[in-house]
């Protein structure tokens, strides 16, 4: 991704993500998963869901088709869910299921503080964004403030920019091609503005629904420019030091936070996800960070940053780049308070982070490698969480050990440990000490034998059952097939179920299943494997992000299915996991075209809702003036924004 130079010939960043995305960077030669769902199910003889009725149905048998009947009967009967399904397809709006209000909550502009300035879409600057809600919403969490009833923080990482779709005038399309015209830096800088997260108080209004509260005290904007401190054990290290801090332990800002999480202690976790894209120039082919850039990608030229920010140039700090792929830990009840890389977690394009307490009173915290043939980890603390003080818990992300999962053939997971002059991880294979194994915790994961996997995103435990899911999106570089996994390229990404040994989620011996495949069961050669009860709205691809629901159900929202015409935009799907109805799925919302639907958060009584449409409008030739969309205002004076939405039940009570 080092060609692109002349801003006239820029692709957007989405057209450069998407192709970025193809090029998976992982030399190892360790089997993909794909390669181990093979030969497990072949072995086995497996086939589940619609392949195992598509085969009966092939046979035309009159007693089959009547056993297809009953287990789509079944499969209906067992659903937890009970809401009518959103019909699927693709038109500017966003549609929720009958029966639900969906309330744009906020949107990209919007103020956060009293004296925030009012959006201007066509006179934008730097510091206006750094008081607006940012562009690109991804993450949403919610932290109750248990001493205030009816108030709450609302937490909500802004993972990227689309300028193309932000700046009045800047984009035009060419030969059927959305070029970029030249940046200023006060547009580098409302970029850089735009990025981050927003905290952000609500209070319960008279009728019960959350409103933002842009008088709270506690709201805040963390920007690129933000200071942070790095924390555990590779502060102070020799390889996170730069010009402007030999200290190695003061970073600005943070960026392409994705997914996150909030810890049991009520602290939000941004996670740093594609940090390469925000680095040029050029580093010494000799460079002794020439290995580990390459393993990540760095650097990947996205944005124009480092034309006015040097720190992005890794020709001329070629230690930036190693403060940052971190998970971030704020603090969000202290707007002062400096956020901290929580460095102990490993560094790779962490997609989220979510932590829970293990019944041994230890935090596990799990996230995936997003990227085509990367890997999926845990970190498991050495302290315990302590329910009665919230302050002892502060940095127990700093210290514990951090696994990458190898996925084995007969059903078994081992958890390996990354601990520097453990198995591989020695000075003579290239890892010097712990930090260096925490900074290229890919190559560590390389070198340990860990499973390749079809781009993990989130991975979220439900603790009420033991298991933790995985959301494989896809891998269309992945190229052997066989019988019981047809897909000799995976367009439409799969579920891993993981059943944590005996409820111990500190585990290290542990086994998996397969919960789904997707994409559409109509098509043979697909091989989903949704249960026979799901209906045609309610099939999927590519698996994104996750929720668990406050009664202890599955829901996934997606990236990509406009893109690949599947028919329907992204949206948010309920998904059995128990009992007969196992694999039934069913579409509860859907984004307005050329949206990806992220964030999806149930608040702890099931009441509300919260799901982020990130980069509605980002279809065809998309810009500022001609979006696909102009969600969600409608109004030919507003550029199209990603927002917020609040779903709740008309009358009150539990959402599906
Ligand atoms: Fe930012 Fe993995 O999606
Ligand atoms: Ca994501
Ligand atoms: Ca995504």
């Amino acid at each position: 991704m080092n060609e692109r130079l002349n801003p006239g010939q820029m692709r957007t960043p989405t057209e450069i993500r998407e192709e970025s995305e193809d090029v998976g960077r992982n030399a190892s030669g360790n089997p993909t998963m794909g390669d181990i769902i093979n030969r497990r199910y072949s072995r086995r003889g497996f086939l589940g869901g619609s392949l195992a009725v598509a085969a009966i149905g092939a046979t035309v048998s009159p007693m089959a088709l009547l056993a297809a009947g009953e287990a789509k009967a079944q499969a209906a009967a067992g659903s937890r869910f009970s809401f009518d399904e959103v019909v699927a397809g693709v038109d500017p709006q966003h549609h929720v299921a009958d029966g639900y209000d969906a309330d744009i909550l906020i949107r990209w502009g919007d103020k956060v503080f009293a004296d925030s300035p009012d959006f201007d879409p066509m006179n934008q600057t730097a510091d206006a964004q750094a008081r607006q809600f940012g562009y690109n919403n991804d993450y949403i969490g919610f932290a109750p403030l248990e001493d205030s009833p009816g108030h709450g923080l609302l937490l909500v990482n802004h993972e990227y920019t689309n300028a193309e779709l932000m700046f009045p005038g800047f984009a035009t399309v060419r030969d059927g091609k959305v070029e970029l015209g030249d940046y200023t830096k006060e547009l580098v800088d409302i970029e850089m503005a735009a990025h981050g997260g927003t905290i952000l108080e609500l209070r319960r209004n008279a009728d019960g629904k959350w409103q933002p509260a842009p008088d709270g005290t506690m709201n805040r904007r963390i920007t690129v420019s933000t200071e942070m401190q790095l924390s555990g054990p590779v502060a102070g290290h020799n390889r996170v030091k730069t010009n402007a801090d030999p200290s190695g332990t003061k970073v600005l800002g943070t960026l392409n936070n994705c997914a996150g999480g909030v810890t049991p202690w009520g602290t939000y976790l941004m996670a740093e996800e594609n940090f390469h894209g925000y680095f040029s120039g050029e580093l010494p082919a000799d460079h002794a960070e020439a290995a580990n850039y390459k393993r990540v990608g760095v650097p990947a030229g996205w944005y124009q940053w480092a034309k006015f920010h040097d720190r992005f140039d890794v020709a001329k700090e070629p230690n930036e780049a190693n403060r940052f792929g971190w998970i971030v830990e704020v603090d969000p009840r202290d707007p002062n308070s400096v956020p901290k890389k929580r460095t102990a977690l490993g560094r790779f394009k962490h997609e989220g982070c979510e932590t829970i307490v293990n019944g041994d009173g230890r935090v596990v915290s799990y996230s995936g490698d997003d990227e085509r043939f990367d890997y999926v980890y845990k970190f498991v603390s050495n302290a315990t969480f302590n329910p009665g003080d919230r302050a002892a818990n502060m940095d127990i992300l700093d210290d514990g050990t951090l696994y990458v999962a190898r996925f084995n053939e007969d059903g078994s997971l081992d958890w390996m440990p990354l601990v520097h002059g453990e198995g591989p991880l020695t000075a003579e294979n290239g890892f010097a000490d712990q930090a260096a194994v925490l900074i290229e915790a890919r190559r560590a994961g390389d070198a340990l034998g860990a499973t390749k996997m079809d781009r993990p995103e989130d991975v979220q435990p439900n603790t009420s059952t033991g298991k933790v899911y995985v959301m494989l999106t896809n891998n269309t570089k992945r190229e052997e097939a066989d019988a019981a996994n047809p897909r000799a390229k995976n367009a439409f990404g799969h579920i891993i179920e993981i059943t944590e040994t005996d409820g111990d989620f500190a585990a290290t011996k542990s086994s998996w299943e397969i919960l789904l495949k997707c994409g559409d069961p109509k098509v043979a050669e697909v091989g989903a494997t949704f249960s026979p009860a799901t209906s045609e709205n309610g099939w999927f691809g590519m698996p994104d992000n996750a929720a668990i629901d406050a009664e202890g159900r599955l829901w996934v929202s997606t990236d990509g299915n406009n893109q690949a015409d599947t028919g329907r935009t992204d949206g948010l799907w309920a998904i059995d996991t128990e009992g007969e109805a196992r694999g039934t799925s069913k579409l509860f919302f859907r984004v307005p075209v050329g949206a990806e639907m992220c964030g999806p958060l149930f608040t702890p009584d099931g009441e509300t809702l919260f799901l982020a449409v990130q980069h509605p409008g980002d279809a065809g030739q998309a810009t500022f003036e001609a979006p696909a969309t102009r969600w969600p205002d409608f109004d030919d004076a507003m550029p199209v924004r990603p927002a917020v939405v609040m779903v709740t039940k008309q009358g009150g009570g539990k959402i599906g």
